[in-house]
């Protein structure tokens, strides 16, 4: 059985168009699966379905045997942390550390136990010098960490994160993309991420493309970028380093492995000379 089973959703906010149109797919225990698609085409729709933020009533959504309804709710939520984009909606403590708390009291942490647990995810998040600090007078990228460690600090064992490190900076994004790894590793952990970051989309372990609230792919990431022809059709723009193989294929030029530098080098002198 798996996790998470997603069996034909569809959603509609009104009567013109379905958000999200017969999606079916399972999800495995441990597994990191990314979410990518176009603006629009369902991601953060299904992201709230299976987080039980929105009433789904078309199709059903099983995740470790309980169906997602309002009967279940309370539970499947205990062990499941949704991040989203835009971190000014997240915020309820006053200070950086309140807010870390917050989810801890409600799960009735011990409060000799809490300060080191915040500890820990401040550090992790990199923001242990703004435990004090006031969520407001932060910048969009540390208003995101903080988010996300009071997400991380109830240990979820499903962790869902819509497009959370858009509002990072590079900086940001690769030191939170090494932690969804790390956070991936162990099998005890279940992280769907709804990114653009195709760097990401290669260390998931599946990925799932959405179009136009269809499921259009399910697979392994080498798998979904190795057909460009097929994700051209929904105009999904290919990873540049593809698109730079595909060009190397058609001047039949050698590659130096994975050194993309090199290759683009490579290419521009090959584009000059021609
Ligand atoms: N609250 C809402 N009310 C009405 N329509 C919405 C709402 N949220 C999303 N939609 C519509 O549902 C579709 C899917 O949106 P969404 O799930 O947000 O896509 P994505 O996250 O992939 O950008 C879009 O057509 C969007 O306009
Ligand atoms: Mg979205």
């Amino acid at each position: 059985m798996s996790l998470i089973e997603i069996k034909d959703v569809s959603y509609s906010y009104n009567m013109e168009n379905k958000a999200v149109d017969g999606v079916s797919f399972d999800i495995e225990a441990g597994s990191y699966t990314t979410v990518i698609g176009h603006n629009g085409s369902g991601k953060s729709t299904l992201a709230k379905l299976i987080a039980g933020l929105l009433e789904l009533k078309e199709g059903e959504i099983i995740i470790n045997g309980l169906k997602v309804n309002e009967e279940n709710i309370y539970e499947i939520r205990k062990d499941l942390g949704i991040v989203f984009q835009n971190p000014d909606n997240q915020f309820i403590g006053s200070t950086v550390r309140d807010d870390i708390a917050f989810g801890l009291e409600n799960r009735l942490v011990e409060s000799d136990k809490m300060d080191s647990i915040i500890e820990e995810y401040a550090e992790t998040v990199g923001l242990s010098s703004f435990l004090d600090y006031e969520p407001q007078n932060l910048s969009g990228g540390q208003k995101q960490r903080v988010a996300i460690a009071g997400t991380l600090a109830m240990k979820p064992s499903i962790l869902i994160f819509d497009e959370a490190t858009s509002m990072l900076d590079p900086k940001g994004k690769k030191e939170i993309k090494k932690l969804m790894a790390q956070l991936a590793e162990g099998d005890d952990i279940t992280i769907i991420s709804i990114t653009h970051d195709i760097e990401e989309v290669l260390q998931s372990d599946m990925c799932v493309v959405l179009n136009k609230g269809r499921l259009f792919m399910y697979d392994k990431p080498e798998k979904v970028f190795s057909d460009p022809e097929r994700l051209r059709k929904i105009n999904l723009d290919i990873p540049f380093n593809l698109k730079v193989k595909e060009e190397f294929g058609k001047n039949k030029i050698k590659l130096k492995a994975n050194d993309l530098e090199g290759m683009v080098e490579e290419l521009c002198r090959s584009r000059s000379k021609h």
